[in-house]
């Protein structure tokens, strides 16, 4: 999920990431041009990046005027049947362009190629190429096979592909924070998600490739990486070259390790897989952030049972008792689903109390939506009907909402270290950052020499319910800061 822009929002179907920072320039020696979209999760927006180097590689520039391009490309999500809508909404968008320019290709990728394949072709007749998330390297003959005239789809997916090589050319980029990519699939079959069918299954991307890639990061000037996967703690790669298993914890430990400065976050935990090895290795390393994403979807353990999340309410909330034992500052936000199959009122309640149990951050809040081939859809009647949902959900989200601003009124008073990720969007005066949580945090830049990338402690004067507002308190050398709290 892109964190930022979306908490405590009811669905991810945002459009982001239209613009490419490098190539921004239509004047340069690119034979043809690409223009590429992202929806939904933030793998997506990781796999654009590696899309945009296969393409660049084989001489494609991207431009962020969708006039000029030659291919456009939607990256895809199918979480939800209103994620799909909106990508096809986009595509009829594209359909006067494409009466102009004849010769422009159009292709879809991600989930829903994956999800509809060759049938999307028929579906929407503007389509010329369908890849699913595996098959990104079949890209550039793909695009040649269209050029000629003919519909081109890749679907295959894989139990091998990590992309492990390519270097990925950022996109929409603030020169601060990089997502990097470390395992892709997921093997878990929750019963509502089509996920494991789109992605395939899971496999761990080489250790030292992302090392390497969070330090090419690092010395770019990158001062955070957050790791990707549908389910990081069940990361697990045997380097036999090293004769060494990496777990999640080491990977997170080996990332920790490439510099104080470099803050390292992750996204999503499974609350079954993440271990007390992690948590401890959070808390061993200052710049490993203090926040977990730990979806919740059902505070209710029968309704838990039905989604195959594997585990019971006390579980999970046993979980959430531990990581503030071990790191009492830690933040926690969740995603929670509304009206799933036969939920009742009172099921709905332990969601509810769970939350108020949880004391969330923030949450990424649904209501149910069926999915062709899912477990959930071949075994069980979406019977909750939509007005129940749309209730269910907005009592979820009003409880989220009061629960961000108690959780932004306790840190009135506090300073923090935050991390400058640009200016903020209402006032040139104001810079914008987060604090270890994961909180964002504006103030005001007053005379200080600072830039994007720079630490600065910030004292919290005021909050609204989704940032906190703060003044600068202290303005070390950022090593200076790092140290005092190592
Ligand atoms: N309906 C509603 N929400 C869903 N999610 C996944 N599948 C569905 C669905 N069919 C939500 C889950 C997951 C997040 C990425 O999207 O909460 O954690
Ligand atoms: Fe979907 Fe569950 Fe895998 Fe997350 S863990 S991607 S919800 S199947």
């Amino acid at each position: 999920m892109e964190v930022l822009e979306l908490q405590n929002k009811t669905h991810d179907e945002t459009r982001q990431g239209e613009a490419f920072a490098p190539f921004t320039n239509e004047v340069n020696s690119f034979k043809k041009h690409f223009y590429i979209e992202s929806y939904g999760c933030a793998m997506n927006f990781s796999d654009s990046e590696i899309v945009a180097s296969i393409l660049n590689e084989q001489g494609f520039g991207a431009t962020t005027n969708v006039e000029n391009a030659d291919l456009i490309f939607l990256n895809t999500c199918s979480i939800r049947e209103k994620a799909e809508q909106t990508v096809r909404k986009r595509l009829t968008e594209f359909r006067k362009i494409k009466e102009s320019k004849p010769q422009m290709l159009v292709g879809v990728l991600g989930c829903m190629a994956e999800r509809l394949k060759a049938k999307l072709l028929e579906e929407e007749k503007l389509v010329d190429i369908v890849v699913g998330p595996d098959a990104y390297r079949s890209l550039p003959n793909l695009i040649e096979e269209a050029e000629g005239g003919q519909k081109a789809v890749n679907v295959l997916l894989s139990r091998e592909e990590t992309y492990a090589d390519i270097s990925p050319i950022r996109l929409n980029s603030n020169g601060v924070s990089a997502f990097v990519s470390i395992t892709r699939g997921c093997n878990n079959m929750c019963s509502f998600c089509v996920v494991p069918f789109t992605r395939g299954r899971e496999r761990s991307r080489d250790a030292n490739s992302i090392v390497a890639e969070a330090k090419d990061l690092f010395e770019k000037g990158y001062r955070e990486v957050t790791l990707l996967g549908q389910n990081v703690d069940s990361y697990h790669f045997i380097d036999e070259a090293k004769d060494e298993v990496v777990t999640f914890a080491n990977l997170l430990e080996k990332v920790a390790l490439i510099s104080p400065l470099l803050r390292v976050r992750f996204s999503t935990s499974h609350p079954k897989d993440i271990t007390d090895e992690v948590l401890y290795t959070m808390a061993k390393y200052h710049n490993i952030c203090k926040y977990i994403h730990l979806p919740l979807q059902s505070g209710n353990t029968r309704v838990l049972q039905l989604m195959n999340r594997t585990y019971t309410r006390e579980w999970y909330l046993a979980k959430v008792d531990r990581i503030k034992e071990i790191m009492p500052e830690c933040g926690i936000s969740a995603d929670i689903i509304a009206g799933f199959c036969s939920e009742t009122e009172e099921e709905h309640q332990d969601t509810l109390s769970a939350m108020e149990y949880s004391k969330y951050d923030y949450s990424y809040m649904f209501f149910y939506s069926e999915r062709p081939g899912t477990l959930a859809e071949r075994r069980y009647k979406d019977d909750i009907p939509e007005e129940v949902k749309k209730r269910r959900l907005a009592e979820i989200v009003a409880l989220q909402n009061r629960l961000s601003y108690e959780s932004n009124l306790q840190d009135i008073g506090k300073t923090f270290e935050v991390l400058i990720e640009g200016e903020s969007k209402k006032s040139g005066n104001d810079w914008k950052g987060r604090n270890s949580r994961n909180k964002v945090i504006v103030f005001a830049k007053e005379n200080y020499n600072l830039k994007p990338g720079d630490y600065v402690h910030v004292k919290v004067n005021e909050c609204t319910q989704g940032t906190l507002l703060g003044e600068i308190a202290a303005v070390d050398s950022p090593l200076s800061i790092v140290n005092s709290k190592l």
